[in-house]
């Protein structure tokens, strides 16, 4: 037993002695005795004391969430909790009754809803009445504040959380794109607030090993191998094929991920910028985490000069002292203010409001770190190992007489030729699957860029020499221009990789012809195919696309189901729940 005199509560004594109970008697021995003398417990790998359940219950789209989540577990279980991490897509709201010590990490997504694998949750969360008076609780809300419903569903949590009578231990943070202050700052906050007292530190033994791993905190440079412009001449499109080189990074994926592209601001806009900001661009400035550099550089490879947002608007109003600005940022004076985002960036803010006199050091203080973009991959690492595939649709508009163009997307178009460097790495999407049994057969639906998972997908079963059929519907604007990838699926049918192919040309006639239009045409075939088993999948536009094949989907299942809609949409709710339904909308 340890000794009275020893710095320790009684609760942490006795926890202490069963501790040491399960260790050999030399290190015991050792051990007891720098802890009767109050010392730092020494480098050897002992169990910590327990402080308590944690759950961290999480919901996410393209996997941020849930990697924070494995982080607070990992490190809830160094600090002596007993952690679990949670995901929504598999629970019921009922289930949190059960819990002590809940931290919540959920993203939004679409414009201000639950991220897909959440919305079953997030949805019977806000309705049902549960007693959570026995929960404790904080919430870490995922965002990006470019979207006017910032954090809106980690808010939504907070508040409900609070309704049904949990405790909230410490404040909601919400973060932006580049979370990692603020989810460290969060979680350091929470976890004090859930520890009975102070607990000691149960020193992990070594240093952890230095990770040499590419990844987010560390991207791989990846030479370009191919840049194709996959439209034929006379298209209103322009959608590239990019292929890069994964070798020597140590990179896996599975079909189904996504590929995260850091890029560069292009030159003009950073130019634009530093005009606007009556600045010249060799004046030197401090960026966090990388040194000293130009301001040129840093507009140009740090910082998002583009995206428009109340967030920017403030800061701006601030280094400018501008009463028009701050008169758009009024509380009364929403609509007047998302009248004025609506089509504009950053430029034309600071070509309205910037200041004189505005340093370089103000100017990047109203910028937020330049964001990554998410592409989904559209090959298989078993039919081209070592390299990963985007098809990329490239942002073009004219807004307020000015052209515009995304960042990312003509990063890639304009700036990533074949031989050029990209910084990547992997994100995950566990929820975007092959089915496990290769003998289940699939329906894609993917029209546009929603079709580069399933060129990934039916590579991969054609590579592994899969039984299982596989059924896809594209489409596009026009058929001589447009039908991305033609000779590929054609090849794909001859050998039978491909065992049905639906298409949609909208405009290659006076009514438009979409994707869902070719499923209802077969419906029958459609819905049997599911009583057989079979696994749905939708990939790319969420604004409109996805809601009118979810739509389609559930009127098939009613009219050749011989369905109610309330039966119907709990067939497909239940497909959904079975991970037989899947999504990957942006
Ligand atoms: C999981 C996931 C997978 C994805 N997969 C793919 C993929 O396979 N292929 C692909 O091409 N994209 C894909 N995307 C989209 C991609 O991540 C980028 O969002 C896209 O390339 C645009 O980025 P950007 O940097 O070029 O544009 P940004 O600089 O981010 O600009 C886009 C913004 O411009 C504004 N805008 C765009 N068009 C207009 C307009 N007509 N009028 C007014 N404003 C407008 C909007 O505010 C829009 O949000 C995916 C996204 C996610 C989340
Ligand atoms: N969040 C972002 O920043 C961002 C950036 C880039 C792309 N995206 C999304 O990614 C999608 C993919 O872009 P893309 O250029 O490859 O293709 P797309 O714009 O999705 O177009 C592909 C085909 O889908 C059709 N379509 C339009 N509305 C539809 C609907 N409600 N249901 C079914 N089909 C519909 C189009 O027809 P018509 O054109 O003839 O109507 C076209 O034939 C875009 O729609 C866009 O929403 C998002
Ligand atoms: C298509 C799309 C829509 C989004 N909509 C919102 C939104 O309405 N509000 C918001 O704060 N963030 C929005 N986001 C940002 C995400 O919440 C953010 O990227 C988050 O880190 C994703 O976390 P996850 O990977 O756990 O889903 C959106 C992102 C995308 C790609």
């Amino acid at each position: 037993m340890l000794p009275d005199s020893s710095p320790f509560s009684p609760d942490q004594r006795k926890a202490l002695d069963s501790l040491l109970a399960g260790l050999d008697a030399l290190q015991r021995g050792w051990l007891s005795g720098f802890l009767a003398a109050g010392s730092a417990a020494p480098a050897v790998a002992a169990a910590p004391v327990s402080a308590g359940r944690l759950t961290v219950l999480y919901g996410t789209e393209s996997g941020n969430s849930e990697e924070l989540a494995d982080r607070t577990v990992k490190e809830a279980k160094k600090k002596g909790f007993k952690a679990v991490m949670k995901n929504m897509a598999e629970l019921t709201p009922k289930d949190l009754e059960k819990e002590e010590n809940l931290l919540v990490i959920v993203s939004t997504w679409g414009e201000g809803e639950a991220p897909e694998t959440a919305v079953t949750f997030h949805k019977a969360f806000m309705e049902e009445e549960l007693m959570l008076d026995k929960v404790k609780f904080s919430v870490c809300a995922l965002g990006d504040t470019s979207y006017e419903k910032f954090c809106e569903i980690g808010k939504q949590f907070d508040a409900r959380l609070e309704k049904l009578g949990a405790k909230r231990v410490s404040g909601r943070v919400d973060c932006d794109v580049d979370y990692e202050d603020a989810y460290t700052g969060w979680f350091a906050d929470a976890l004090k607030e859930f520890l009975p007292e102070p607990i000691i530190a149960v020193h992990a033994g070594y240093p952890a090993p230095v990770s040499v791993e590419f990844g987010k905190k560390n991207p791989f440079f990846s030479e370009v191998s191919e840049n194709i412009l996959l439209n034929g001449e006379g298209s209103a499109k322009e959608t590239i094929h990019v292929e890069l080189s994964l070798a020597g990074s140590g990179l896996s994926y599975e079909p189904g991920d996504a590929l995260a592209v850091q890029p560069h601001n292009c030159a003009a806009m950073v130019k634009d910028v530093i005009n606007a900001a009556k600045l010249i661009g060799t004046e030197e400035i401090e960026v966090k985490g990388t040194g000293k550099k130009l301001l040129a550089d840093a507009l140009r490879e740090d910082f998002d000069i583009t995206a428009l947002s109340k967030a920017v608007l403030k800061k701006l109003a601030e280094a400018s002292g501008s009463k028009t600005l701050a008169g758009l940022l009024d509380e009364g004076a929403k609509e007047k203010l998302r009248e004025y985002i609506e089509g504009r960036e950053i430029i034309d803010a600071l070509v309205d409001f910037a200041p004189e006199g505005l340093s370089a050091e103000a100017l990047t203080g109203i910028f937020r770190k330049l964001p990554v973009r998410l592409y989904s991959i559209a090959s298989s690492p078993l039919a081209h190992p070592d390299e990963v595939h985007l098809t990329v649709s490239a942002v073009r508009y004219e807004a307020h007489g000015r052209t515009r163009k995304g960042v990312c997307s003509t990063f890639l178009t304009d700036v990533a030729k074949t031989g050029e460097r990209v910084p990547i790495f992997v994100q995950p999407n566990k929820n975007f699957r092959l089915p496990a049994d290769n003998g289940t057969a699939i329906i894609m639906v993917g029209p546009g860029t929603g079709v580069a998972p399933f060129r990934s997908f039916v590579e991969h079963r054609s590579a592994e020499g899969a039984i299982g059929k596989n059924w896809l519907f594209f489409g596009d604007q026009r058929y001589t221009y447009d039908f991305l990838y033609q000779l590929e699926w054609q090849d794909f049918l001859k050998d039978g990789h491909l065992s049905k192919l639906d298409l949609a040309f909208s405009r290659d006639q006076p009514e438009k012809v979409y994707v869902q239009d070719k499923m209802l045409e077969n419906g029958e075939e459609l819905y049997s195919w599911l009583e057989g088993g079979a696994h749905f999948y939708v990939c790319g536009d969420a604004s409109r696309m996805a809601a009118d094949v979810h739509e389609a989907l559930i009127s098939i299942v009613k009219n050749f189901g011989a369905k109610s809609r309330e039966e119907a949409e709990e067939y497909v709710e239940n497909l959904k729940k079975s991970k037989r339904y899947q999504r990957d909308v942006y």
